[in-house]
């Protein structure tokens, strides 16, 4: 028998046409969600995983949303909310990455990555909680360099996944008086397109476990955060990573 922990509930999550975002679209759907997605370029890759949910018997939908803009961002869940009725569960996954010292990158860099990695969390879980009821989960999808850099060019990186991690603990002080609970995911090395080859071999070495982490090993993560058994959970950021930061 599957066991369908989620049916009946509906999912919003951001950057859900590839690497750890469709893993999570792919999971919570399998677990009996109604899932909708955005994407900002991959419209194929988009379409394509619309219609792998729907062959495995689940419901998704993508939307052509980019995190960059909050307005649009805010559309695209409200005509979710309007859809479903409500919301239950929202991941914030969508992120860039950017490589750079802090003596070349421009302050534009910053602007840019910030919007996308942290204005567009703050934007979509506000946008997002005005449709969540008691029971509801808001999951970001942060990273280890918020608590370890670990290489020279990822200030700015860093700094977009620290102020996730801050921000999730001030959301679980902010809802926590609503049922609604707030966690944050820290992935370690993930083999996504996000990590070429060079940027593998770089890391491997300094992962106990000797191998990139799978975009499944992190949706695993957040289908149990966005779960029942997760109810006393909150304000907490959990590491997925191999052992990198032990
Ligand atoms: N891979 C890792 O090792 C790792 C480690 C720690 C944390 N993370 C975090 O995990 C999240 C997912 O990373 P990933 O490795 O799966 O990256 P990825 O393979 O590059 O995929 C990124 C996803 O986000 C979407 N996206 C990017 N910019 C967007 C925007 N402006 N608006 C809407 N969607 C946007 C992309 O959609 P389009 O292709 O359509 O633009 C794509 O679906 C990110 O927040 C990342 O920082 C990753």
């Amino acid at each position: 028998m599957t066991i369908r922990p989620l049916e009946g509930k509906v999912a919003f999550i951001t950057g859900g046409s590839r690497g750890i975002g469709a893993a999570i679209v792919r999971r919570l759907a399998r677990e009996g969600a109604s899932v909708t997605f955005t994407y900002a370029a991959a419209a194929d890759a988009a379409e394509a995983l619309v219609g792998e949910v729907a062959a495995s018997g689940g419901r998704g939908t993508a939307v052509r949303a980019d995190s960059a803009d909050a307005e649009a961002l805010a559309v695209a869940i409200d005509a979710a909310a309007t859809l479903h009725g409500h919301i239950d569960i929202l991941v914030s996954n969508a992120g860039v990455i950017t490589h750079g010292p802090v003596d070349d990158l421009p302050v534009e860099e910053f602007d840019r990555v910030f919007a996308i990695n942290v204005r567009a969390v703050y934007a979509g879980t506000r946008a997002a909680v005005k449709h969540m009821g008691e029971g509801g989960s808001v999951i970001t999808v942060g990273s280890i360099v918020a608590d370890r850099s670990g290489f020279p060019g990822t200030a700015i990186y860093s700094a977009s996944k620290g102020a996730i991690k801050s921000m999730t603990r001030g959301f679980a002080r902010d809802l926590g008086p609503r049922g609604i609970t707030v966690n944050n995911v820290q992935p370690g090395p993930i083999a996504t397109d996000m990590n070429p080859a060079y940027v593998e071999d770089l890391v491997l070495p300094l992962i106990p476990l000797g191998r990139m982490g799978k975009a499944d090993e992190v949706a695993a993560l957040v289908a149990y955060l966005a779960g029942p058994e997760a109810r006393f959970t909150t304000g907490a950021s959990l590491t997925v990573d191999g052992g990198f930061l032990s």
